[in-house]
């Protein structure tokens, strides 16, 4: 499935917020499509060379139009089987569900030390991977656009992340240790948006432990 809309070439604020974290000699994108990322990022040299991998025809087509004349590798392939370990400094996954990016980094000699994740849903998935996988948290970035995004860059560590310090777990991976100890402002109107989400269904028990959570989120902001 492509994301494409056919619509502006220019970068969203949800990919620009990525690029904005992303600064090596090799990057790999995972996923593509339009290659607007990997175009960024090679005409503002926050990059010196691409890997680009697609495992669709019709956007594989439309990220090879688009970095013609880029210094990009283009596969046609799925995800990290397409990819030697050691073949790039950093990655970007972005645009897809928590879990299919969470299949993709599945070989894990083949992931590289700095990642850059997006995913349009459930970014505690992704929390709880880079935990059980040793990255830490180097920044997060929430964005609005279709629905609030949140972008994570994660770098390897040999160290327990000291994000999460003094913070309670299941809130801390909800709703992102970072945005709460800085009062990300994207946050905090998220989470107004959904406590009157949840305030208007609370007949039903879970809306009512959603609700207990987003109220203790709030709290950070008194
Ligand atoms: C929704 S688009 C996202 C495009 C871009 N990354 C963005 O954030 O706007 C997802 C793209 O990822 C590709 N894709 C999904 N799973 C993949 C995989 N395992 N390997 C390579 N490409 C994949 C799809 O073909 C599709 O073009």
């Amino acid at each position: 499935m492509s994301c494409n809309t056919g619509l502006k070439p220019a970068l969203s604020e949800r990919l620009f917020a990525a690029a904005q974290e992303i600064s090596s000699l090799t990057h790999i994108d995972i996923g593509s499509d339009h290659a607007h990322l990997p175009r960024y990022l090679l005409e503002t040299r926050k990059v010196r060379h691409m890997i680009v991998v697609e495992k669709h025809a019709l956007p594989f087509a439309r990220a090879k139009e688009a970095l013609k004349g880029y210094n990009a590798d283009l596969r046609f392939g799925d995800g990290l089987h397409v990819i030697k370990a050691g073949e790039g400094d950093s990655l970007s996954i972005t645009g897809m569900g928590a879990q299919t990016i969470i299949k993709i980094l599945a070989e894990p000699e083949k992931v590289p030390p700095s990642l850059v994740l997006q995913a349009n849903d459930k970014p505690e998935l992704l929390r709880t991977w880079a935990l059980e996988h040793s990255y830490a948290l180097k920044n997060e970035t929430m964005v609005t656009g279709f629905w609030p995004y949140t972008i994570l860059s994660l770098e390897k560590s040999k160290l327990a992340d000291p994000s999460y310090d003094g913070l309670e777990p299941e809130l801390a991976l909800k709703f992102g240790p970072l945005l709460l100890k800085t009062g990300d402002p994207i946050l905090y109107e998220t989470l107004n948006k959904q406590a009157k989400h949840y305030g208007k269904k609370l007949a039903k028990p879970w809306a009512q432990k959603r609700l207990e959570l987003i109220q203790k989120a709030l709290r950070y902001y008194d």
